[in-house]
């Protein structure tokens, strides 16, 4: 084991597309930022040095800090934000995950531009790979590109304000030649393929909205991981991926030699209903290189034939064909559950301090438009407060300035009734929500069962769950309402997979099992970044084990603490 070695200057820069010159925050002064690569086993080091005007956090995307929750980037929960003009540096080994992560930055809407892949290979290298050995690995990030100030987007967003989107989707940070700035296509990004060579695309979605559906004509995928856990292979012409999530997928060169366009179909804007679903972002897919100059009557790229953009089935048969490499997985699903857990997911109405509102009348002057778990909307504690972990791991007072999260919805009613009316002046239903630091807490150990069930409030849109520092064995899904008394017979107990971020299906549910035995203060939240800067978020508290093997660690040196600044070393 090695130790990987990164310094990141976030820093603000600008960037021209569609003709128009545009501020964005980036590391290292590249979108997407640098992408780390170790070897599983290995410790990664990364000096943050912030020279942007916007407080940061980087959040290692799907790496399990194992009793290393001090290293997980999420501002006030586990660390202060680093502010501008202050450094600080990340710590963490990589152990026990082999495949396709990401890191991004943790405050509202900046990751649009503050991400990259983190790519960890097996110990004894490619050759232990349960695929063929791949001839190159290539990610595949997907995003949007903004001509909006994000940090803006993030604060309108916090108010309940969802008027803003991206200009357009981006593979690799490139739009493709179906945007132009005065009639001069954008570049699109170009995979340079050798006949019959495999090709191992990381693909990873970073975009704050949309899922995406990825074709590349002419050749089909063999998904072989996704969330960096290995899946049985199993092959697709059609990627679906929605926000926060990553797939792994063989690709071969087996078409005969010519251009393919690869096409990223968002579900959201900015792709207008009305345009053909081909006519999305595309790069290509190439072989050779230099054949195909203008004028030498090289045949045009071929397009693939995409889904519907809105088309729920095929994410939902994609996301349904995972099974786990049994053989691989560190551990076998846990029967005895412990703690079970109902989360629906919706959008609710909170009254601002000193006003009174009609109860079940929405109206945006006077509420403020939250979204929720169980009727309750996430707050983080204010800047001026100890972040949680501190607080957890000190047994400071504000640790207790916390609300519990319910196990169960306050009201049970048909969720996924299509005529449910999210808000509007009669006729509403949506609930008045309350809002506060909403915490579960865990025994060490236990093994906690969670239905998230999606509901017609949210009007398609996605809910793409993820949760910190655990991955969670996806037992089941399905559409309508979760009804315990048939479905837990559809449970996958014997090889499910296991992700970090797990999609509910639209007017559906999906059942999840994981065990806490990660001590920490975990953030749990939907990755779609709307609904997260809104409040559907939730910290879940695992609290110690009975050893030091089993408990979390003091704080690393050099760690700033409120009120506990006896560690305060130099770095
Ligand atoms: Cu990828 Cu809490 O986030």
């Amino acid at each position: 084991a090695v130790l990987v070695e990164h310094t990141f200057v976030v820093s603000q820069m600008n960037m021209t597309h569609l003709c128009k010159k545009t501020p964005v925050t980036v590391v290292n002064g590249q979108l997407p930022g640098p992408a780390i690569k170790v070897t599983e086993g290995d410790s990664v080091a990364v000096h943050v040095i912030n020279k942007s005007p916007y407080n940061i956090t980087i959040h290692w995307h799907g790496v399990k800090q194992w009793l290393n929750c001090w290293a997980d980037g999420v501002p006030m929960i586990t660390q202060p934000a680093i502010q501008p003009s202050h450094n600080f540096t990340y710590r963490f080994n990589v152990v026990g995950q082999e495949g396709t992560l990401w890191w991004h930055a943790h405050v509202p809407c900046l990751r649009a531009t503050l991400h990259g892949a983190l790519i960890i290979r097996p110990k004894n290298g490619a050759a232990s790979y349960p695929f063929p050995k791949p001839h190159r690995e290539v990610p595949i990030i997907i995003g949007d590109w903004w001509e909006m100030d994000l940090g803006q987007v993030g604060r309108n967003m916090m108010h309940g304000l969802f008027d803003d989107f991206a200009s357009a989707s981006t593979i690799n940070g490139k739009l493709g030649d179906l945007f132009n700035c005065s009639g001069t296509p954008e570049d699109g990004y170009v995979l340079d393929v050798e006949p019959g060579k495999t090709y191992l695309l990381r693909v990873i979605n970073a975009g704050l909205f949309s899922e995406f559906y990825l074709k590349i004509a002419g050749h089909k995928f063999t998904v072989v991981a996704a969330d960096a856990n290995y899946v049985i292979p199993y092959t697709t012409d059609v990627i679906a991926i929605a926000p926060g999530e990553t797939v792994d997928a063989l690709l071969v060169a087996d078409a005969p030699p010519g251009r393919y366009y690869m096409v990223a179909l968002p579900n959201q804007a900015p792709l207008p209903d009305t345009q053909t679903p081909e006519h999305a972002t595309r790069g290509m897919v190439r072989y050779g290189n230099n054949h195909y100059l203008p004028g030498t009557g090289a045949p045009a790229p071929i397009l693939p034939k995409m889904p519907n953009q809105h088309d729920v089935i095929t994410s939902f048969y994609f996301h349904g064909n995972m099974t786990s490499q049994h053989h691989r997985q560190g551990s076998p699903v846990p029967v005895e559950v412990d703690e079970r857990l109902f989360i629906v997911l919706g959008l609710g109405a909170v009254c601002p301090q000193g006003r009174t509102c009609e109860r079940g009348a929405f109206d945006s002057s006077n509420n403020l438009l939250v979204a929720t778990m169980n009727n309750v909307s996430f707050q983080p504690p204010a800047t001026t407060m100890t972040p949680l972990l501190e607080a957890q791991y000190y047994h400071t007072g504000s640790i207790n300035k916390t609300q519990e999260l319910p196990d169960w919805p306050p009201v049970l009613f048909n969720f996924t009734d299509p005529s449910l009316i999210p808000f509007g002046p009669k006729e509403s239903r949506l609930e008045q929500s309350s809002r506060g630091t909403v915490v579960r807490r865990f025994q060490h150990g236990s093994v906690v069962e969670v239905v998230f069930q999606s509901s017609a409030m949210l009007q398609g849109d996605s809910n793409p769950m993820h949760l910190h520092g655990h991955d969670m064995f996806v037992l089941a899904q399905g559409f309508g309402n979760y009804d315990a008394t048939k479905d837990v017979a559809s449970y996958n107990l014997l090889n499910p997979p296991m992700k970090n971020t797990v999609l509910v299906p639209n007017l559906g549910w999906v059942a999840v099992r994981f065990v806490a035995n990660n001590p920490g203060v975990w953030f749990m939240h939907c990755h779609f970044e709307f609904h997260l800067a809104m409040g559907m978020a939730a910290v879940f508290i695992v609290e110690d084990g009975p050893t030091v093997d089993t408990s979390l660690p003091p704080p690393p040196m050099g760690f700033p603490t409120r009120g506990h600044e006896h560690n305060l070393m130099p770095d």
